[in-house]
């Protein structure tokens, strides 16, 4: 027989019905990343054992890394399936949906709980419309910038998020993405307005404190993004934080 590339893969038809695994085979071609094996999978969805079952369900958008949807376990790391080389991985290649958010159907998973907690901690810049758009905002130092870049690369994947044992369906850890993402808005000149309500977010339940310090979100971010520095620094904003409620104006 020619050389296959071989793929286990967990399915499941909704998101109340029980898993399942399935096994397929197809012809090797070199450069396969795993979104373009699905593609050919789907293409004729015929099993090892050669039963002809439905298509294989998943999400992928931008194939460059950028969106996130793409993210599953593969091999039981989570990952991006449009960035990972076939090539890389040993057979046969394992994939799994992320289990830290609700399954949906197969490789799809619900992370809308990754945008609740955006929204619990005000994840955005209130523009209010009032900057000339000739003598434009506030000036940001190219060190600030490039600083503060490295954080704004997050696509909230959910990497992060399965990779931490703090957070799941059963904690209300609002998550390392989530933390970061602080970090960021609180550093912009417009966005630090709300430092006080961002940082009153997580200082209650389900926020920093709930950060067990495992370092093992950092590990996974493909975007590099320094999560456990994010959650230091955040350490110190809300320590000066809780001392300006104490003793001073919130803000
Ligand atoms: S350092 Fe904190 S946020 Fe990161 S994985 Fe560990 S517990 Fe989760
Ligand atoms: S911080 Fe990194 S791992 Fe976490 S959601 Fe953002 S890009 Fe993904
Ligand atoms: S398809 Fe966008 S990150 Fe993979």
């Amino acid at each position: 027989m020619d050389k296959t590339i071989h793929f286990r893969i967990r399915r499941q038809d909704n998101p109340r019905s029980a898993p399942y695994w399935q096994e397929f085979q197809i012809p090797y071609r070199p450069e396969h990343n795993v979104v373009s094996a699905l593609m050919e999978i789907r293409e004729n969805p015929v099993t090892t054992q050669g039963e002809k079952v439905e298509p294989v369900a998943w999400e992928s958008n931008c194939m460059e890394e950028v969106c996130g949807s793409c993210t599953m376990l593969i091999n039981g790391k989570p990952r991006q399936a449009c960035s990972t080389l076939v090539d890389t991985l040993t057979e046969p290649i394992v994939l799994e949906p992320l289990t830290k958010f609700p399954v949906v159907r197969d490789l799809m998973v619900d992370r809308q709980a990754m945008f609740e907690s955006l929204k619990k901690v005000k994840a955005w810049i209130d523009i209010d419309g009032s900057w000339n758009v000739h003598t434009g905002g506030p000036r940001i130092s190219p060190q600030e910038w490039e600083e503060n870049y490295i954080y704004s690369r997050c696509m909230t994947c959910g990497c992060c998020m399965e990779a931490c044992p703090q957070f799941g369906p059963s904690y209300p850890f609002v998550g390392p993405a989530t933390l970061a993402q602080v970090r960021l808005m609180n550093a912009h000149p417009t966005g630090k307005y709300f430092r006080a309500d961002r940082l009153h977010a997580i200082m209650g339940e389900g926020g920093l404190s709930d950060c067990g310090n495992a370092q093992n979100c950092v590990e996974v971010c493909p975007k590099d993004i320094p999560l456990t520095t994010a959650i230091g620094e955040l350490g110190r904003q809300t320590t000066i934080q809780m001392l300006k409620d104490l003793f001073g104006p919130g803000r």
